[in-house]
């Protein structure tokens, strides 16, 4: 024991006690700019898995997840929800609109059931509310989590428009209310869960005074909506949503305790962390490591694994420097050959090479455990591949990449080229059935980040991986 321990332990604390092994929170991260599939391997872990959580973010996030050929798209809800055996929750750092949530519930409940946009009959009525019903029973929210208004996205529209307006360059985000809702937590001017379904004497002051701040904020807001039906909206909504709401940071506390399996699902990319991505084209909360703390009120001591999804090129959504962006006939086929549209938006993505110096720079914040890397069925078509493996600026090689996005977007990207395989690797669950070329690929990653490769996706469905350990 070391002399600090023996310093600071309560006498007769058995050494075993000091040393217990809690780090029984497993993490998925997004090490780029989003949309890497992480909804594809949190699905692969669920099973594994007790609780699955979100602990930033809001519906700006889009996961897909394909089993038995269903496409699901959450992006508010944790996609441990399709797994009976989960609870999912959404922590105290998430943004939720409420009726965007139900929204998404119906639909990929009617969706687990095999209907496609509306139900036929007292049957298929009577199974979407059995559905529905134990959905909600394994759906926990933190009454600490914040609200998104209306009034939120209006105003993360005309900051945009304001911003082009100004000549300055748009961030390009979703539009769905996030950086305005962060920014009222920020002022301690935010409603959270718990105002709408304890007192709702006291929401209603606080929603009038939300309502008439950004008013005065921005003199050409469109607020069409009456206050009125929108308080009897959430007054309803307050009803519906009360069962789900509770303290989950005591409940996930007492679950590391009691050695629950807990996964966590990042949203968005850790190169759009707000205080570690490329300020300002970022989204407005901590998606890297410690945003998992934060956002679900749990120690350091919880943290377990950190796997890192990593696409196996990159791709952004919306604004901002992208240094292996290709703007050319190699990126418009990534584009489509890997369907690459925003979930949320529906924007097309842009495309480039897989950056190892972003991949690097992530690595250093998250420290990953080991790497999924995603999408190399889509690179099957290449006569050759490249990957971004340093940068130059203004003529000197970079030891890191610059802080400044005006900088990072003008660094020169020193590459690497790779063979290609051209073969289609779909069906591949085997590693050393991936063609040679394609091992050397996997094999050049892990040397460069320093990181072991875990998982390899080849295609969408959930079985369509390879796992390596
Ligand atoms: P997320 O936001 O990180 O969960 O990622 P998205 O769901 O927004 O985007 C990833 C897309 O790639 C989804 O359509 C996934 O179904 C799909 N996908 C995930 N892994 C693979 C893979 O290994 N191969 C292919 N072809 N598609 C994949
Ligand atoms: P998932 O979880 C890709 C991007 C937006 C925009 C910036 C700010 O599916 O990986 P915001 O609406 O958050 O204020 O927009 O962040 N963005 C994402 N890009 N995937 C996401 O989520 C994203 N969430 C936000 O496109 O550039
Ligand atoms: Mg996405």
């Amino acid at each position: 024991m070391s002399s600090l321990v023996q310093e600071v332990a309560p006498s007769g604390m058995a050494d075993s006690k000091i040393f217990a092994n809690r780090h029984n929170v497993t993490v998925i991260l997004g090490s780029q700019w989003g949309d890497e599939g992480k909804g594809k391997i949190v699905d692969l872990l669920t099973s594994k898995a007790e609780i699955v959580c979100r602990f930033q973010g809001g519906n700006n996030a889009g996961h897909t997840v394909v089993v038995d050929e269903k496409s699901y798209d959450f992006h508010l809800l944790p996609c441990g929800i399709i797994n009976k055996d989960c609870v999912s929750v959404i922590g105290n750092g998430v943004v939720v609109n409420l009726p965007q949530l139900f929204d998404e519930l119906e639909r990929n409940q009617l969706l687990c059931l095999g209907t496609s946009d509306k139900v036929n009959g007292a049957k298929e009525q009577d199974s979407l509310q059995k559905t529905q019903a134990e959905w909600m029973n394994r759906l926990y929210i933190s009454n600490e989590a914040h609200l998104v208004f209306d009034v939120h996205q209006k105003a993360d529209g005309l900051i945009e428009a304001d911003l082009q307006a100004d000549g300055r360059r748009q961030i390009g985000t979703t539009k769905k209310g996030i950086g305005p809702t962060y920014s009222t937590k920020a002022l301690r001017m935010g409603i959270r869960m718990e105002e709408l379904i304890d007192n709702f004497e006291l929401f209603e002051r606080e929603f009038r005074h939300l309502v008439e701040y950004h008013k005065k904020q921005f003199d050409n807001i469109d607020y069409s909506f009456d206050t009125e039906k929108e308080l009897e909206k959430y007054r309803l909504l307050a009803e519906r949503i009360r069962p789900c709401v509770r303290d989950t940071r005591k409940f996930l506390n007492d679950s590391i305790k009691a050695g629950k399996k807990i996964l966590i699902e990042g949203a968005n990319g850790s190169m759009l962390d707000i205080d570690h991505g490329t300020y300002p084209y970022v989204t407005s909360s901590n998606c890297t490591i410690g945003g998992v703390c934060t956002g679900l009120g749990l120690p350091t001591t919880a943290i377990g694994p950190v796997y890192g999804v990593v696409k196996a090129y990159c791709t952004r959504v919306g604004d901002g420097p992208f240094p292996t962006e290709l703007h050319d006939d190699t990126g418009d086929s990534l584009q489509s050959l890997g369907r690459e549209v925003g979930v949320t938006t529906k924007r097309k993505r842009r495309c480039g090479w897989l950056d190892c110096v972003l991949l690097n720079y992530t690595h250093m914040l998250n420290d990953y455990t080991a790497l999924a890397l995603t999408k190399l069925d889509v690179l099957s078509t290449l006569d050759q591949i490249k990957i971004g493996k340093a940068y130059m600026l203004d003529g000197k090689l970079l030891d890191s990449p610059p802080t400044n996005a005006n900088k990072l977007s003008r660094v020169q990207v020193i590459y690497d080229t790779l063979p290609g395989w051209k073969n289609d690797i779909s069906s591949v669950r085997d590693f050393a059935d991936l063609p040679k070329e394609a091992q050397e690929y996997v094999r050049y990653i892990e040397r460069h980040v320093g990181v072991p490769i875990k998982w390899i996706g080849v295609g969408q469905e959930r079985d369509a991986i390879i796992q390596l350990f």
